[in-house]
């Protein structure tokens, strides 16, 4: 979208039955008939607990605006043919056009954004479903490779519609829900390839309106944590750097798996039991690191991966304890128990959630290295124009960053934070109005 000079761009979510209508159009366009009907799932925005899903710990998306919405029919031979507006371009030169049989879906196949639809049949088909096969049409405002989860998105449209048109069972219910999300995880990591955590499809899934969703991804339990804002005068803005990627995949399997070898250097296959160890209070996560230091050492790890995998291991430590602070902070802001560092009342611990936000984004940049220069530019300069505070949000290396904003100030730190960008010498990012929104429906 082209924007008068200098003023910052809006991706603005669709009305629902827009959106229908524009699925709807575009199925009868290319599969004979109708569909049976119109689902929506959406893309979402993590507010802070980043790289703990892999790690076993909790996390809180919320659902954005921003949705997938796809107009399905059943079939029963077998046959999945998908179509979907993104244009080639975006889908990185891919055919937006895609027609296969069952029988050919697997671990890594196919390739390409197909592997997310046809994955999540045969993900449901490997769960003892039956599945027979669908047409359908997808149209989406989240912006694919965004960090805010379109591929998830998508998944979870297919996942919903599928489970409704063959009746799979009670997709209202949130253990059902949790169910077809471990499906979209599957197809994710087997089908598509990504080895990537559960946090996704849960927040598409499994949010409510209002809400950001705390998962504990060690036992999949969730809380609705109440996320009053507007009420209060704040908001959450989203900044999509639209920088290119950078060996995301290759980084982010590279985090997993020094995740995984420090855990198992200290005797336990999830970080997060590092972090029960750990106790919550600094003395205790001290221990903890020196006792991985120990070990790593014993193992003969070189010394600078020693201290790469102690860092690693306390940006975990410190972002769980970061997650559990902020969900006290907004339940006793919706409760009006607040009595707060900045002051008493509601509008105060909201405001100190900026600060945990922004301590966040430190640990990410230098405990965990994910973010990149792109990133660093936009929450520094949202900060300066008088966000409370603001994070990179999702895998890192690119993508979205969130910041916490006071309502009626958007405009102007967009405007800010847009030509801190292009000062820099960076692409000009996209602006996204983060209101808590349903899950997939
Ligand atoms: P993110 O999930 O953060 O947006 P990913 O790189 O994990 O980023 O997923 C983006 C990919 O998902 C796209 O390149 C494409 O393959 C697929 N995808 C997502 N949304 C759509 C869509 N509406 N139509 C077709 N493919 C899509
Ligand atoms: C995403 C990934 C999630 C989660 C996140 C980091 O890219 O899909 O599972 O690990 O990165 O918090």
């Amino acid at each position: 979208a082209a924007a008068p000079q200098g003023a910052p761009i809006w991706l603005t979510a669709a009305a629902p039955s827009a959106a229908a209508d524009a699925a709807v159009a575009l199925f009868a366009g290319h599969w004979e008939g109708q569909a049976d009907g119109v689902w929506s799932a959406p893309g979402r925005v993590n507010l802070i607990g980043e790289h703990l899903d892999y790690n076993g710990g909790p996390v809180l998306p919320l659902a954005l605006p921003h949705s997938t919405v796809a107009a399905v029919r059943a079939r029963h031979d077998g046959v999945v043919r998908v179509v979907s507006a993104a244009s080639s371009a975006d889908l990185g030169g891919e055919a937006s056009v895609w027609q296969g049989h069952l029988s050919d879906v697997g671990p890594g196949a196919p390739e390409g954004w197909a592997a997310y639809v046809a994955g999540v049949l045969w993900a449901l088909a490997q769960a003892g479903y039956a599945v027979g096969g669908v047409d359908a049409a997808v149209v989406s405002t989240v912006p694919l490779g965004a960090g805010l989860s379109s591929s998830a998105a998508l998944e979870c449209v297919v996942a919903l519609a599928v489970a409704d048109l063959a009746v799979l069972g009670e997709t209202s219910a949130d253990a059902f829900r949790a169910e077809l999300a471990a499906a979209c995880v599957r197809a994710e990591n087997e089908v598509a390839r990504a080895s990537t955590g559960g946090m996704d499809q849960a927040a598409s899934l499994r949010c409510t309106a209002e809400h950001a969703l705390m998962l504990d991804s060690a036992t999949g339990a969730v809380t609705q944590v109440p996320l009053p804002l507007a009420e209060h005068g704040r908001a959450l803005l989203v900044m999509d750097t639209r920088a290119p990627h950078r060996h995301a995949d290759g980084e982010y399997g590279s985090r997993r798996a020094a995740s995984e070898r420090a855990a198992s250097l200290l005797g336990y296959r999830l970080l997060a039991e590092a972090v029960t160890e750990a106790g919550g209070t600094a003395g205790g996560a001290s221990a903890v690191l020196e006792r991985l230091r120990s070990a790593a050492v014993a193992a003969r790890e070189a010394p600078d991966r020693v201290e790469e995998l102690v860092r690693r291991t306390r940006h975990v430590i410190t972002e769980t304890a970061r997650v559990h602070q902020v969900v006290s902070l907004l339940t006793a802001a919706a409760q009006g128990s607040c009595v707060g560092v900045s002051g008493v009342g509601a509008v105060a611990c909201i405001d100190d959630v900026g600060p945990v936000l922004s301590a966040s984004h430190a640990s990410m940049r230098d405990d965990y290295e994910i973010s990149c220069p792109e990133l660093d530019v936009v929450c520094a300069a949202a900060e300066a124009a008088g966000a409370l505070g603001a994070r990179m949000t999702g895998g890192g290396f690119g993508g979205s960053a969130v910041a916490l904003v006071r309502a009626g100030t958007e405009e102007a730190v967009a405007s800010a934070v847009r030509a801190a960008a292009l000062a820099a010498g960076h692409p000009a990012p996209a602006f996204l109005r983060a209101l808590a929104s349903p899950g997939a429906h």
